[in-house]
């Protein structure tokens, strides 16, 4: 695993924008995995710049995404779906057949699984892009007796549904289930970008990083991948 360390958010979010923009530059067809969460958003805000200043075209790039809520419509504004084009999609020129992201509206829950983990198997990601739960979850996998392989809907932890509680009227109100990329799913990037901001994540960082490999923290299994780009910034690095 390479450690990037970045003084704060602002510039965790530019040194992982350069490397976004670096691997599109370098493959205008790339296949990036994308994730959702507060942590990416100033990355995207960066790649937002660099295409507004005539810096990056994402006309050929096709963006994946790692989850979605089980239950909310597209135009949902707490959708994930609704996130992307509001944070990203709507300010570059990537073009909506390009981008994918499980169907929170799906009627059968294995059949949407499958679709997505046939979609992943044409889609081969050169970088997959994602966040840290606060438990150690990747994506929506949380912190269980098994790694969970392919995509899966998931039944969320009270720890998660509570964290992303703030973004909703209530907790009664935030989804309880979610469809996710699988365990394997994640793992079957070229290169995974872990981006990692504050305090409040130093010490599942350093469990993730030095801890064992294990189901109980499902980023731990980030240590098998070959290529691994951490960018983290000195709060969530304080344990390290
Ligand atoms: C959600 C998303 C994850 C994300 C996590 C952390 O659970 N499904 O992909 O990494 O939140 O969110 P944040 O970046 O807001 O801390």
């Amino acid at each position: 695993m390479r450690i990037i360390r970045a003084k704060d958010y602002n510039d965790m979010s530019r040194k992982a924008a350069n490397i976004i923009a670096a691997q599109i530059t370098l493959k205008p067809d790339s296949v990036i995995g994308l994730a959702t969460g507060s942590t990416p958003i100033g990355a995207y805000k960066e790649l937002i710049n660099k295409h507004k200043e005539g810096n990056l075209d994402f006309s050929e790039v096709r963006g994946v995404n790692l989850d979605e809520y089980k239950g909310l419509t597209k135009d949902n504004d707490q959708s994930y779906d609704y996130f992307m084009k509001d944070n990203l999609y709507n300010h570059v020129n990537i073009k909506a057949e390009n981008c994918y992201i499980p169907n929170g509206m799906a009627e059968d829950d294995d059949e949407e699984c499958r679709r997505y983990d046939e979609l992943l198997e044409t889609l081969p990601r050169d970088l997959q892009l994602l966040g840290l739960g606060l438990n150690g979850h990747i994506g929506f996998n949380e912190p269980s007796d098994v790694f969970a392989g392919g995509t899966n809907l998931v039944q969320l932890t009270d720890s998660t549904i509570e964290a992303n509680s703030r973004f909703f009227e209530s907790y009664e109100a935030t989804p309880k289930f979610a469809y996710t990329m699988g365990i394997k799913g994640i793992m079957s990037a070229r290169t995974i970008l872990l981006c990692v901001s504050g305090k409040s994540k130093a010490q599942i960082l350093h469990d993730l990083v030095n801890g064992p490999i294990t189901p109980q923290v499902p980023a731990s299994i980030l240590q098998l991948h070959k290529d691994v780009i951490l960018v983290a910034d000195e709060d969530a690095l304080s344990l390290m």
